[in-house]
């Protein structure tokens, strides 16, 4: 499973070979640790357009960086901000060419481009056309500017809804997303603040302290993974998986001091079951659980297409349906469910597979606004793209090379990465969301 190619580039020799033979390179990433968890380095933060955004100097300074807003000496910037809301014409373009065109290359390894943008206007088509430019920008830098570092655009009407994503698209959690477009709204920013739990979180290291959190397909891979990550978030945790698999989700939930929950989440009572086994409700509900039956469509036995289906969609839907009805689900929960590349891009052998990951973006898509709106629960998906798991392990070696490389970082994501993107999911800091952790995978793009 390991990547024994990219450890290979981090020694002398591998590194000597490879520059010699122009391979590629994959940077180390800096990803978060207790002993490292933030950037290390400055923020420099610049504005493109005339009206800067009001409030975003002290949002940024709330999440831990605070800016710098004027030349750094002989210091590298670690990440830089450009506030390009105010760019409503294709002239004012010019402005985000002469702020980041001077910087870019100095940006550390493993550093942050992040540009702020504002709604398109459905009424000012110079402002839509001039917004717009900024994503084809962003993901065009992502694919140029190497040395594991990572370029996005977030969305916003107002600094302190984009507070959220800053705080972690501007922390080592987000190593492995890049090449993204997040768009937020107020009214997301408001609920979430309003919905805080009972004992309300106790701090910005524990955002989900006093919240109960179940995942699906626990026992191991990504749903381990964000099992660890929910409970070091202050999550109690409450694991599921299929009864054959009981073994190691007891070892999962004892390492975490959560609950083990045995149960094939396609049973037909199978939203009864949890719905009993949490009286008190579930802050949190991430749909993780997943198979691969991989053949060619002319191949597919329709037992194949139907397993697929049923477990990575059918399920999701008549589960998050119940837990809304029996009030599981209340003002406040956050559903997170887990949707795949191979869904936004397809895949050849994967007709079945990418039929239901693209049916959980429908899902997402269509649930987020109405969920809000009316039970106060925020939805939203993570699109992971190849991740080292026993998934991908089993995947033949020239396609699984392939997948690790032919994505703007040069490697496969790590099990936490998707969990560190499921986890800020989980804060209901936005809605309606379907956010690739792909490393900004050529796929799908
Ligand atoms: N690994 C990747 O590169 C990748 C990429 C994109 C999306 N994903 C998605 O991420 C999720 C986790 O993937 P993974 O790589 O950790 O897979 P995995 O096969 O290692 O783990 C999946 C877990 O789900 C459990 N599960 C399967 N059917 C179940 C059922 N009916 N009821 C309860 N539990 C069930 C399995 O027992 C297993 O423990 C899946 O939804 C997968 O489609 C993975």
């Amino acid at each position: 499973m390991a990547d024994r190619y990219a450890t290979f580039t981090r020694t002398g020799p591998g590194r000597f070979l490879t520059r010699r033979l122009g391979l590629p390179q994959p940077a180390a990433l800096h990803r978060w640790s207790p002993e490292r968890p933030a950037i290390e380095g400055p923020l420099l933060l610049m504005t493109a357009g005339d009206i800067p955004l009001p409030g975003l100097h002290e949002s940024l300074t709330r999440t831990g960086t605070p800016p710098h807003t004027g030349p750094l000496g002989s210091r590298r910037p670690a990440a830089v901000v450009l506030d390009a809301t105010g760019v409503a014409t294709v002239t004012a373009l010019a402005d985000v060419h002469a702020a980041l065109h001077p910087v870019v290359r100095s940006i550390t390894p493993s550093g942050r481009v992040l540009v702020l943008g504002a709604p398109l206007s459905p009424a000012d088509h110079h402002q839509a056309a001039a917004q717009q430019a900024l994503e084809g920008f962003v993901r065009s830098l992502g694919r140029e500017i190497g040395r594991g570092r990572t370029v996005q655009l977030v969305r916003t009407p107002s600094a302190s809804a984009a507070e959220a994503p800053l705080r972690f698209l501007l922390s080592p959690k987000s190593a492995y997303v890049s090449g993204q477009v997040i768009d937020v709204d107020d009214t997301t920013a408001a609920a979430a603040a309003d919905a805080e739990a009972p004992a309300a979180a106790d701090s910005a290291a524990r955002p989900l302290a006093g919240r109960t959190a179940l995942v699906t397909g626990a026992a191991r891979g990504i749903g381990t993974a964000v099992a660890e990550v929910l409970a070091r978030d202050g999550a109690h945790v409450v694991v599921l998986d299929v009864p054959s698999a009981a073994q190691d989700l007891h070892r999962v939930a004892e390492h975490l001091q959560g609950t083990a929950l045995p149960l094939d989440i396609t049973a037909d009572d199978a939203g009864e079951r949890i719905a009993a086994a949490l009286p008190d409700g579930l802050g949190v509900l991430v749909h993780n659980a997943g198979i691969t039956r991989d053949r060619r469509f002319a191949n597919m036995a329709a037992d194949r297409w139907s397993s697929v289906v049923e477990v990575n969609l059918a399920s999701v839907l008549r589960t998050t349906d119940f837990l809304l009805k029996s009030g599981t689900l209340r003002r406040g929960s956050r559903v997170v469910a887990t949707a795949s590349i191979a869904g936004l891009a397809g895949n050849a052998g994967q007709t079945n597979y990418a039929a239901s990951k693209a049916g959980v973006v429908g899902f997402v898509r269509s649930l987020a606004p109405r969920a809000l709106a009316e039970h106060g629960v925020t939805v939203n998906a993570v699109a992971p793209g190849f991740i080292e798991t026993r998934m991908t392990a089993a995947v033949p070696l020239f396609l699984r090379e392939a997948g690790r490389r032919m994505n703007s970082l040069g490697q496969g994501g790590l099990p936490v990465d998707v969990a560190e993107a499921t986890a800020w999911l989980a804060t209901g800091a936005v809605n309606g969301q379907v956010l690739r952790v792909c490393g900004q995978s050529l796929l799908g793009a």
